[in-house]
């Protein structure tokens, strides 16, 4: 029989990353959570406790997506499966407009209504919401979360685990550091150092 993708995680952005993988035509056979998940999601059986996730492994499964909010979490559970030999998928929804010169690692969502423009580059484990735009050029880094209708214009480079809010804005060619924090409706106007939350139009650090 064939084996279907093993999704780590059964939350609100597991529902939407598996009906993204639905709607690439893939298969999904099982989501691994923990004991406050719920007995299934959007249809799938959840397994409790990541011991499964060796389990499935040795049964034969080696597609995995890790459909984890957290950005640090994410990338902890990703090592974990590809430490046991899984391959990370991407959930790219086929309702995402896509440049074709677009490039993208292991790992990432993409959701319905995003678009993504010219020669930009998305990052293993990357997550692009609903309806985010990407311009062209820009680099999105590792395990990084662009929110819904985030809008990000040309050439901009987003540090590793950096968490954009829902309807963040950017202007070209700014860089934003690694785990930043940009507050939802924020708008950047200039660079921001790494590790730094700000908030605000424009943007400006809060202590939190
Ligand atoms: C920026 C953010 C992470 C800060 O959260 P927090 O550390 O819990 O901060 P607090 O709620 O204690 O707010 C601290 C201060 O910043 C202000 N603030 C927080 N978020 C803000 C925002 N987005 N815009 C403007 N001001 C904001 C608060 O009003 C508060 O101001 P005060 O000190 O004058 O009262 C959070 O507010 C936010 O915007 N999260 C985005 C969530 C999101 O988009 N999720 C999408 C999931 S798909």
């Amino acid at each position: 029989m064939v084996k279907g993708i093993v999704v780590v995680g059964a939350g609100g952005h597991a529902k939407v990353c598996i009906e993204s993988l639905r709607a690439m035509g893939e298969l999904v056979d099982f989501c691994v959570g923990d004991e406050n998940s719920p007995d299934s999601c959007v249809g799938v059986p959840v397994l409790v406790g990541d011991d499964n996730l060796a389990r499935l492994r040795s049964e034969g499964y080696e597609k995995a997506f890790i459909a984890i909010g957290s950005n640090r979490l994410r990338e902890r559970l990703a090592k974990l499966a590809t430490d046991q030999g899984y391959r990370l998928v991407n959930a790219i929804n086929p309702h995402a407009i896509i440049s074709p010169s677009v490039t993208f690692g292991n790992g990432v969502a993409v959701m319905a209504g995003a678009v993504i423009n010219a020669e930009a580059a998305i990052e293993s484990l990357a997550n692009i919401n609903t309806g985010a735009t990407i311009d062209h050029d820009c680099r999105i880094g590792r395990a990084v979360h662009i929110a819904p209708q985030c809008g990000l214009a040309g050439n901009v480079v987003v540090g590793d685990q950096a968490f954009l809010g829902i309807g963040a804005r950017v202007i070209p060619e700014i860089k934003i550091g690694a785990n930043v924090t940009v507050g939802a409706g924020g708008v950047v106007i200039q660079d921001i150092d790494s590790g730094k939350t700000v908030v605000g139009i424009p943007v400006r650090p809060i202590k939190c």
